[in-house]
């Protein structure tokens, strides 16, 4: 447990009075000193952690607990999940990672990272183990709710504002699932087989980003394995591209039984296994016995274990860990209701008004009765797993929306597990709204897209939409799924809102965006389809979920959008996509080349003509010239402002393109490439939704009509 620090140690840091605690030395320094310090078996006892019951998530735990050695003053280190909340007794529970990405704002996902850095912090730990940064391949992913989306543009760049964020508050940051993490089912054991250019275009720059911008001080090896060794023995993955393309000098640590022979994890780089207690697919744990075996048996070297503990020092010494006083865990200190109000802002910039037929938002002056129905709006949701945060406080949909009606207005409510009986609620009420969730977690993927999909509570929630809808015309359906859902009622409706799982003030954040007391702030970072049959990994089961542990991600760089983009499939909305109450004109785009560099300028302007505040959240797509062998997506998303404007306000947006948005990953060269060519740039409002198109000639290509050229 966190020993509550004296004054003195207080003043002074942990440190003691070693040689390593000389802080005008450097990290690399000071790890050397101690490491000299340490016996080689307190050594090997560092490669470990020691806590088994935290990962149940109780008050008083933490998820991961590093043993220190008291004999040379080295703490013990304390560390927790994230990424939507600390998990250890109840926390604030953030709206999930999803709604975050669906804000497209980069201040918020700092001000997120933030909340959670600081939870982290008041409850003793010093590393948090989040961002989730995995792609979202399938939204049938069980942790689609943990993720940034399905562009790895739009994850990196929240995902290091997250980080910062978080770091700021002095813990430690901890990105996972270090590499192609993008299933649940056979988590454990599949074989994720990805191409050269798929991986660097589509599933490590997030990665990149988080480590070279991010300066994130950890990486979470993840259980899958990736063309051949599991992630946390694989040595390209882990030294080629982690340490020496990136320049990482951070440590890495294993999920949880994710730790494989111990000779090819430290060989590899796995420097520090949490949880040495599971092995998931017949690993070896980090623990001092199997160590001293291995090194007996000469499976690994002294010099790989000295190697590992010299990483995980330097990260404690580079983040202050040695020189400030231990973290209490007492969470009477967090500002419960400051986070909650975070939270309540986070959800409502995540919201996506996804269909408005004029429904919304509803008049607090007219409305005399609404009815709620479903059992959903009446219940905490969120996704399983590690990421279940037990909320501090709650509001539920049904409790936020009849506290902003008030007395005035007759609340009718039915749990809807009879779509007739519900029907009779609905009909005749001023509006109704149907609030629907799905189910899913960590450790198994959905089996179908449907709300009904693996639902518990019986409810029949298509059906239920189509005859509340049937009965009252102004019938408002609010999703809170974990990613997008078959919305085959789309039309039947009057307006849709996307709430996701939001989080501890989801119910007041879901009723002010219903009353029009703010703007829906969301954009999708997830294309819906129409059909479970157009999703990217459908209709092979060797592309998804795999055949025989090994699944072969045959679709390339056509995730998400671009997929749908290439094959002409027209999706239920698209990515990007989302209503405000507000108008806005996106006028006068402007465009030049760098000033220095290969690169380009391009701004626009953005004017409120609505009578309402809103959030507007113009886009930038470049669609890079193919070559045979080299399929294209139409476009990939390059950049992203969220701008909140008052009426009649305007304001200019400026995104920079630099060389890496014009580079696609040259297989032969290994190395990012820049082709000579045309280039589309569009500007939008959602990737469908394109506002103003130009022509950008690289490196002297002759194009039709182009109107600008960079060398
Ligand atoms: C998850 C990690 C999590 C860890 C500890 C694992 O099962 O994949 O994301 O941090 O458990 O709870």
């Amino acid at each position: 447990m966190a020993a509550s620090p004296g004054a003195a140690a207080e003043a002074a840091g942990r440190c003691g009075d070693h040689p390593w605690c000389d802080t005008s030395l450097s990290p690399e320094r000071r790890a050397q000193l101690l490491l000299d310090a340490l016996t080689p078996a307190e050594r090997i006892g560092l490669l470990a952690g020691d806590e088994a019951g935290g990962v149940t998530g109780q008050a008083g735990t933490h998820t991961g607990t590093g043993l220190g050695v008291p004999r040379l003053d080295l703490p013990p280190l304390y560390l927790t999940d994230g990424p939507v909340g600390v998990r250890q007794g109840p926390g604030t529970a953030l709206p999930s990672s999803l709604a975050l990405a669906a804000s497209f704002n980069r201040r918020l996902a700092r001000r997120d990272g933030g909340v959670v850095g600081n939870e982290a912090k008041l409850k003793g730990n010093d590393v948090v183990y989040a961002p989730t940064i995995n792609l979202l391949r399938t939204p049938l992913w069980g942790r689609a709710f943990e993720s940034l989306g399905e562009d790895p543009f739009l994850t990196g760049q929240l995902g290091v504002e997250w980080i910062r964020g978080a770091q700021a508050q002095g813990v430690i940051a901890n990105v996972k699932h270090f590499a192609a993490n993008n299933q649940e089912n056979n988590r454990f054991t599949i074989d994720a087989r990805v191409d050269e250019r798929t991986l660097n275009e589509l599933y490590l720059p997030q990665f990149e980003a988080a480590v070279k911008q991010g300066h994130a001080g950890s990486v979470m090896c993840s259980y899958n394995r990736l063309n051949g060794p599991h992630a946390c023995e694989n040595t390209w993955l882990l030294q080629q591209v982690l340490r020496h393309r990136w320049g990482f000098r951070g440590f890495v640590l294993a999920d949880y039984g994710a730790s494989k022979r111990i000779g090819s994890g430290l060989l590899a780089g796995l420097d520090f296994e949490p949880y040495p207690f599971f092995d998931a697919d017949g690993g070896e744990n980090y623990t001092p016995a199997a160590v001293e075996a291995a090194l007996a048996a000469r499976h690994t070297r002294q010099a790989l274990v000295d190697r590992a503990v010299g990483h995980l020092l330097r990260t404690l010494f580079a983040y202050g860990f040695f020189d400030r006083a231990a973290y209490a865990d007492d969470d009477s200190r967090v500002d419960k209701a400051g986070h909650a109000e975070e939270a309540r802002r986070l959800a409502e910039a995540g919201t996506v008004l996804l269909e408005n037929d004029g429904a919304l938002p509803l008049d607090p002056a007219r409305l005399k009765s609404l009815a709620v129905i479903g059992a959903d709006g009446d219940v905490y949701k969120n996704g399983g797993g590690s990421s279940d945060v037990q909320p501090y406080s709650l509001v539920t949909p049904r409790a936020g929306i009849a506290a902003r009606a008030g007395a005035g207005v007759d609340m009718r409510y039915d749990p809807g597990d009879d779509p007739r009986r519900a029907a009779d609620v609905a009909r005749g009420a001023d509006a109704a709204v149907v609030v629907v969730a799905d189910e899913a977690g960590e450790g198994a993927d959905k089996s179908c897209l449907g709300l009904d999909c693996g639902a518990a509570a019986g409810l029949r929630r298509d059906e239920l939409i189509d005859s509340v809808a049937a009965a009252n015309h102004r019938t408002i359906v609010v999703l809170e799924t974990a990613g997008p859902v078959l919305t085959p009622w789309r039309d039947r409706v009057e307006g849709i809102v996307e709430s996701w799982y939001p989080g501890s003030a989801g119910g007041t954040a879901i009723a002010r965006v219903l009353f029009g007391d703010v703007d829906p702030g969301g954009r999708l970072p997830a294309t819906f389809p129409r059909r479970a049959q157009d999703l990217p990994t459908a209709g092979d089961p060797r592309r998804y979920p795999g055949v025989g542990d090994v699944v072969h991600y045959s679709e390339g760089v056509l995730v998400g959008y671009r997929w749908y983009d290439r094959r002409g499939i027209a999706p239920a909305f698209p990515f990007g996509h989302g209503l405000s109450y507000a108008s806005f004109a996106f006028r006068r785009p402007r465009m030049r080349p760098a000033p220095r560099g290969l690169g380009a300028r391009v701004s626009l302007e953005i004017v409120n003509t609505g009578r309402r505040t809103g959030v507007a959240v113009p886009q930038l797509y470049l669609g890079l010239p193919g070559a045979r062998g080299r399929v294209q997506p139409p476009r990939q998303l390059k950049g992203f402002e969220s701008v909140t404007l008052r009426p009649g306000r305007r304001a200019r947006v400026h995104f920079r393109l630099g060389a890496r948005a014009f580079s696609y990953w040259d297989v032969r060269r290994h190395r990012w490439q820049v082709a000579p060519g045309c280039y589309r740039m569009l500007l939008g409002r959602s990737s469908r939704r394109i506002v103003a198109r130009a022509t950008i000639a690289v490196r002297g290509a002759r194009c039709p009509g182009a109107a600008t050229a960079i060398p």
